[in-house]
């Protein structure tokens, strides 16, 4: 019997995430029946492949979603807002890649390994959300450490790439180094300030606490997927002159002790995640080599010596990967497999 086959729309078919969805779906061997591929109106009419085969590009618009059964968003949120909601009207099944939906209480927020169960929400109103990609990472390592210790606060730096700004970020980062190597001056569009030979503590717009939208996003959307509003995230998101993969540093308090060996045995046995920490032999995870990969890598594991009941670990994943494509056509593999 042949397997059953679905209908995939992806919106913003054209962008750094959008590309990668594409291919990620191919490499995963989505059941896709019919493809379709959307952008904003300027890029209609451009030639993509699927599978080998020539995809026309169309504008999306409300008229474009009848017989689509998964619209995969990754356009922005304003496209989202607009469009996501008439995508699921006209029977879509909608797995949305920005932030426009994540709090909304009717809506899931999953990363698969986290909260698997949670997509039988979509229900309500046809849509589920993908969360943020630097959140995706940590709780990714951080699922099997809460469901053992229970986590009662986590401090988090993250040290974010380029390409989480979109293709104009990778475009600027690496224009500005080809620039720099000509002598020429570097021209600033995409980032707030230059980012070759820098970093920038900011990552979205402020937020009257002093804390950006982005970090913010870790603090609710943790508290969303673990079910646990007693979570506290303290977060202080960077952009770092990395092309893709976001690296964080993270300390968490637990209820009870874990030490680092139980860590290394839980993340051992922890999907999604592989442990890679002798670091006397120079071995810990690096965003050169998390890049490209679906997995995300736990290293740096060490008992926080300034409190008590905490720990310290460094976690590295492709943002655009298990961030947004992957984590999103994962989503999707639920929804054929056990709800379409
Ligand atoms: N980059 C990351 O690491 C990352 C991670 C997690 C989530 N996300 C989220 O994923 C989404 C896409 O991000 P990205 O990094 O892929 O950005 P991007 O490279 O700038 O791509 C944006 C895509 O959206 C399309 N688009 C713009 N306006 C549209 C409209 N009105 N209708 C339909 N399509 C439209 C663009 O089409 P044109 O080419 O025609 O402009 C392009 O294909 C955002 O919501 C972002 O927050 C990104």
């Amino acid at each position: 019997m042949s397997r059953k086959e679905f209908s995939v729309a992806v919106v913003g078919a054209t962008g750094a995430v959008g590309e990668l969805m594409i291919r990620v779906l191919e490499e995963r061997n989505f059941p896709v029946g019919e493809m379709r591929y959307m952008a904003a109106p300027g890029e209609a009419g451009k030639v993509m492949k699927w599978k080998g085969e020539d995809v026309v590009v169309q504008a999306a618009t409300p008229d474009s979603f009848k017989g689509v059964q998964i619209a995969l968003f990754s356009a922005g949120g304003k496209p989202s807002l607009d469009l996501a909601p008439v995508a699921a009207e006209a029977g879509a099944v909608v797995i949305d890649n920005s932030s426009a939906f994540r709090m909304d209480p009717e809506i899931p927020l999953v990363v698969p390994e986290v909260n698997p169960g949670d997509v039988a929400l979509y229900r309500h109103r046809g849509i589920i959300a993908n969360p943020n990609c630097t959140t995706i990472i940590m709780l990714v390592a951080l699922k099997p450490l809460h469901d053992f210790a229970r986590v009662r606060r986590v401090v988090v730096s993250s040290y974010q790439s380029a390409s989480g700004a979109g293709a104009k970020g990778i475009a600027e980062l690496e224009q500005q180094a080809r620039d720099w190597s000509a002598g020429k001056p570097l021209e600033v569009s995409a980032f707030r300030h230059q980012l070759f030979f820098n970093l920038i503590p900011h990552i979205d717009s402020f937020t009257e606490n002093g804390f950006t939208k982005e970090e913010m996003k870790m603090h609710n959307e943790t508290r969303k997927m673990l079910h646990d509003d007693r979570i506290m995230v303290n977060a202080t998101c960077v952009r770092v002159a990395v092309l893709t993969a976001h690296s964080e540093s993270v300390t968490i308090e637990t209820e009870k002790e874990i030490t680092p060996g139980k860590a290394v045995e839980l993340l051992k046995a922890a999907p999604g995640v592989e442990v890679m920490d002798e670091p006397e032999k120079g071995v810990y995870p690096m965003p050169l080599f998390a890049a490209g990969q679906d997995i995300c890598y736990v290293g740096r594991i060490r008992k926080d010596f300034s409190a008590p009941n905490s720990l310290n670990f460094w976690v590295v994943g492709d943002q655009l990967r298990k961030g947004a494509a992957t984590n999103a056509v994962q989503i999707a593999e639920i929804l054929a497999r056990d709800y379409l």
